[in-house]
């Protein structure tokens, strides 16, 4: 079985609390919208995809519980409206939790209109939204999983290929499975992977204490680096793509993701490696033109000052701590992986917009 982030059944949420891994594995009860607020906040649950799901199942969850509404529709309504503003503000780079806010928010209000509607079937009906994400979630990645696995077979030629990844964007980032890690889950299954190398992803060690954690749960051959040294790894160690995540994906394909990707995406275009984004659609935002419009989140100083609560930063120094940086579209040679496919940069809008419309 493996790794879960999440642990749902109607009426009870858990998370597994990341800030404790590797060395715990601690699952705490989330029971209220402010319970997952505080959650997504303090980063006990990260990842684009998973902050989503656990926002709007924070929901769900407070909703089952709160029951009795004086069947008062507007009320409910107004309830889930408010809970999901609050919901997006905890951390502004990722879309996933405001496209789900827009789209349940939709869902609601169109519910509440419908003949014989009720509060207690309104009630119902947002639950079961929610719940759905993780299926939906689980689903895009196994198929963004395929999708990304074949076309770079396809492209590298080569019976067994070496992968580069940053951040984790595995199984605890997501409802299962992953996204860029969902990739060389796939290449692994097809016995198609020789090695995969994880960057330690300063400051906040995603790499070093989630994804490395994955990979020797899951038994793939794999090796740390600092994030220092993937020039010199891409350059020695025949790297035959990197892939990452996002936290959004806007029209013209430039991507936010977890900071250092644009240095790893520069480094990939001088040695000749082609780079891909992974990402389900819900990470996308073709709202936005251009990369230069998306609102990058800046964490406190002491999660660059400090490691395990022992500050090793010379006092007084001053901190810039961006959670994540904007690769340019023109870096992204290997292409965008979706649920739907592989696309370049170009023609993701379109891509995106016609598989959205057959839904
Ligand atoms: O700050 P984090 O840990 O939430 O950042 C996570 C990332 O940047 C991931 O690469 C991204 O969310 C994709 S997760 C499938």
């Amino acid at each position: 079985m493996s790794l879960e982030a999440i642990r749902y059944r109607r009426g009870s949420l858990q998370i597994l609390n990341q800030l404790l891994l590797p060395q715990q594995s601690l699952y705490e009860e989330i029971g209220s919208v402010q319970q997952g607020w505080e959650a997504i906040r303090a980063m006990k649950v990260r990842g684009a995809p998973a902050i989503a799901i656990v926002g709007c199942l924070s929901l769900a969850v407070e909703l089952y519980h709160k029951g009795n509404w004086e069947q008062s529709m507007s009320k409910l309504e107004n309830f889930v409206l408010d809970s999901l503003n609050y919901l997006v503000s905890a951390r502004p780079t990722a879309v996933n939790m405001a496209r789900a806010a827009q789209e349940l928010g939709h869902f609601v209000h169109q519910e509440a209109k419908r003949d014989g509607a009720t509060a207690e079937r309104l009630q119902e009906s947002v639950i079961s939204w929610a719940e759905a994400m993780l299926d939906k979630d689980l689903k895009d990645n196994r198929s963004i999983g395929e999708h990304g696995a074949r076309h770079l077979l396809q492209q590298a030629g080569q019976d067994k290929v070496i992968v580069l990844t940053h951040c984790n964007t595995g199984s605890l980032a997501t409802a299962g499975y992953g996204t860029a890690l969902g990739v060389i889950r796939s290449l692994h299954a097809m016995g198609r992977l020789e090695h995969v190398y994880c960057t330690e992803t300063r400051p906040y060690n995603q790499g070093a204490r989630l994804t490395a954690y994955e990979l020797v749960y899951e038994q793939i051959p794999a090796t740390l680096i600092a994030d220092s040294m993937a020039s010199f790894t891409m350059k020695e160690k025949q790297v035959s793509a990197v892939f990452v995540g996002a936290d959004r994906v806007v029209a013209n394909g430039d991507t936010a993701n977890k900071v250092g990707t644009y240095q790893l995406a520069i480094a990939a275009k001088h040695h000749g490696i082609p780079f891909y984004v992974a990402a389900p659609s819900s990470s996308c935002d073709l709202s936005l033109e251009h990369g230069g419009q998306i609102v990058i989140e800046e964490r406190p100083s002491q999660e660059l000052t400090d490691i395990n609560g022992v500050r090793v930063a010379a006092p007084g120094i001053g901190v810039w701590n961006p959670a994540f940086d904007v690769t340019p579209h023109d870096l992204l040679t290997g292409g965008i992986v979706t649920e739907f496919g592989v696309f370049a940069p170009a023609e993701l809008q379109v891509a995106l917009t016609q598989a959205m419309s057959k839904k």
